[in-house]
């Protein structure tokens, strides 16, 4: 707690220099303790200079995750009212689905700075080295199972609503759930359930956003498909403010969906750039091509064939074909 108001302090002096008795002094401890708080900050990777006679500012701020960070001013009402932050895990998805069986809160979210064994949709591998995003919310709806599908669209809508908040990159949803920018992917999600019979005991949201990562962290193959935000916004983006709004965008989308799905769904069609292309959608073993026209009431894609029959397809790939509109 001392160590993060000398933080803020410090921040709050932007370049000028704050002594050791002021610290002292508007903190409640010691020069001693303000001392040995500067060198667990310096050990936690902020560059503090200390200049005799003057005292301490901060000349580097290291892009790690601090709890606290995210906790100041977010505000939120189930997500994110607890937070737990780990240097590392498997799967941020497997460790929620874990804590959420052992009865953790709803809105609990679960973040790694790195993932070892982060899982995508349909089986597929979610690389995840440093420098991004991988977040997994624990949910408890009081919903029909039929519905649970929508709680991914949410997150999308949610992800891709704090990006356009955030980064100035056009960004859009290819359906289900990709977040793409420039037609490539910046974001996916990946929802897990706990169900009995017909009763849902919990989900967990996984969402993954590639931030600030080096374009070389990923096999060569997945680089012409996937990008960064940073990347396509030209600067390195601020991973704590992002996490905020996507918590904050989560926050507002959920209270939403529980009311009225259809308002999910709206909001999904404004953001999505599927809708009103020609695409093939592959899974199952089988592809499909033609027009997708909508997405119905349980959030699977309609697509009209060209002999005029409609599919309603509840998973797959969407490639959307050349010479199509693109938002
Ligand atoms: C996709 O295939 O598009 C979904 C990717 C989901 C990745 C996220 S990262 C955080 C969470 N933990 C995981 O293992 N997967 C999800």
């Amino acid at each position: 707690m001392y160590k993060e108001k000398i933080l803020n302090l410090l921040r709050s002096s932007h370049t000028a220099f704050l002594s050791g008795e002021e610290l002292a002094r508007k903190t409640g401890v010691s020069r001693t303790m303000v001392w040995k708080h500067i060198k667990s900050l310096e050990r936690d990777g902020f560059g503090i200079e200390a200049m005799p006679s003057q005292g301490y500012r901060i000349t580097f701020e290291p892009d790690v995750l601090r709890q606290n960070d995210i906790k100041q001013g977010l505000k939120t009402k189930v997500v994110g009212k607890e937070i737990h932050l780990f240097p590392e895990a498997a799967s941020t998805n497997t460790l929620a689905m874990e804590m959420a069986t052992q009865g953790a809160a709803e809105g609990a979210v679960v973040i790694a700075e790195l993932q070892t064994s982060g899982r995508g949709r349909l089986g597929r591998k979610w690389i995840s080295p440093k420098g991004n995003l991988y977040l997994s919310v624990i949910l408890r709806p009081d919903i029909p199972m039929h519905k649970a599908p929508i709680i991914t669209l949410m997150g999308a809508v949610a992800v891709t609503s704090a990006i356009r908040d955030l980064c100035n990159v056009p960004v859009a949803i290819k359906w289900p759930n990709d977040v793409l920018v420039a037609s490539r992917k910046v974001s996916g999600l990946l929802t897990e359930m706990s169900a009995e019979q017909d009763r849902i005991r919990h989900l967990v949201l996984g969402i993954g956003v590639n931030v600030n990562m080096e374009q070389n962290s990923l096999p060569p193959d997945l680089r012409p498909l996937v990008t960064t935000l940073a990347a396509e916004a030209g600067t390195k983006i601020n991973r704590t403010e992002l996490l905020r709004q996507i918590l904050r965008q989560l926050d507002c989308w959920y209270k939403t969906f529980l009311n009225n799905t259809a308002d999910v769904l709206r909001e999904w069609e404004k953001l999505n750039m599927t809708i009103g292309n020609r695409i093939t959608v592959s899974g199952a073993g089988e592809t499909l091509e033609g027009l997708a026209q909508a997405i119905d009431e349980e959030g699977r894609l309609v697509i009209m064939r060209d002999d005029g029959a409609t599919r309603h397809v509840a998973a797959g790939d969407v490639t959307i074909l050349k010479g199509a509109r693109v938002m």
